[in-house]
């Protein structure tokens, strides 16, 4: 942790959230990990399984979308069988007291949305939604068929889930949001996120620089831990945050 950040307590976090009036979250794979969801750099995380140069970009998707396909339908079999975790329901239950702003997600799960959050940002996109690369129809889960991969649109253009390859730029609106949220909060919540992938990363620097406290819960300390976070919030998110609700409501 660098000089300036400070462990805390759930309780300790509860009384900023109960002192702060706009507050935003910034979340990464790590909340949907006690939902079943491997993280992407954690030991046994998907790119240990799955290279993400060699599956993960625009660029292999379009060259090999049948090897990219091996790696869309384990997401989507880990994906559909995932539901909400006590972390979820608890940022759903600060929105729902007035208590915050907006969530900027990085995950593709749906899983905030599920737990009840209205104000998501879909930073890279949503792995329910399927979209063709050429014509931009969008096509529904259940009008494909995932044992003829690679899919194609009746434009002749490939099928994808509609999320954020490596070397695509961020969905315009997702930017735009999440920048507003990060520029008008005053106390940032990350939860599960390495910090590892831009833009996505430079939105805690981004916040601070707008008079934002940042508040990073993760299992271990990050980069943004030893760059930009004000407290250090240890462990796992499906266990703490429920400590957090009940120290609000007490
Ligand atoms: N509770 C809290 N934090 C957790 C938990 C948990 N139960 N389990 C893991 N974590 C932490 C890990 O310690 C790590 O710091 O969550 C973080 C997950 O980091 P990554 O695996 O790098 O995932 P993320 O930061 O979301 O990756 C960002 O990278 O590959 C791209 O597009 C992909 O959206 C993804 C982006």
């Amino acid at each position: 942790m660098n000089a300036s950040s400070q462990e805390i307590t759930p309780a300790d976090l509860a009384d900023l959230i109960r002192r702060k009036p706009r507050i935003a979250a910034l979340t990464g794979a790590g909340i949907s990990v006690e939902s079943g969801i491997p993280d992407f750099r954690s030991p046994g995380g998907l790119w240990e399984r799955f290279a993400p140069m060699e599956y993960a970009t625009i660029h292999a998707f379009r060259k090999n979308p049948a090897k990219v396909w091996g790696l869309l339908k384990e997401m989507d079999r880990i994906i559909t069988a995932a539901r909400p975790n006590p972390a979820h329901y608890a940022l759903a239950e600060l929105e729902a007291k007035g208590k915050l702003l907006g969530i900027i997600t990085q995950n593709v799960d749906n899983l905030h949305q599920a737990a009840g959050s209205k104000k998501v940002v879909e930073y890279h996109g949503n792995a329910h939604r399927f979209v063709c690369l050429n014509c931009h129809g969008q096509h529904p889960r259940e009008s494909l068929d995932f044992s003829q991969v690679p899919l194609y649109c009746y434009c002749g253009g490939l099928i994808k889930p509609d999320v954020v390859f490596f070397g695509e730029p961020i969905p315009r609106e997702g930017k735009r949001d999440a920048d507003h949220l990060a520029a008008t909060c005053d106390l940032l919540l990350i939860i599960g996120t390495s910090g590892e992938v831009s833009p996505a990363n430079y939105l805690p620097g981004f916040a601070q620089g707008n008079g934002a406290l940042i508040v990073e819960n993760n299992l271990e300390p990050t980069r943004l831990t030893r760059t930009v976070t004000d407290y250090f919030l240890p462990g796992k998110a499906g266990e703490l945050w429920p400590e957090v609700m009940k120290n609000l409501d007490s």
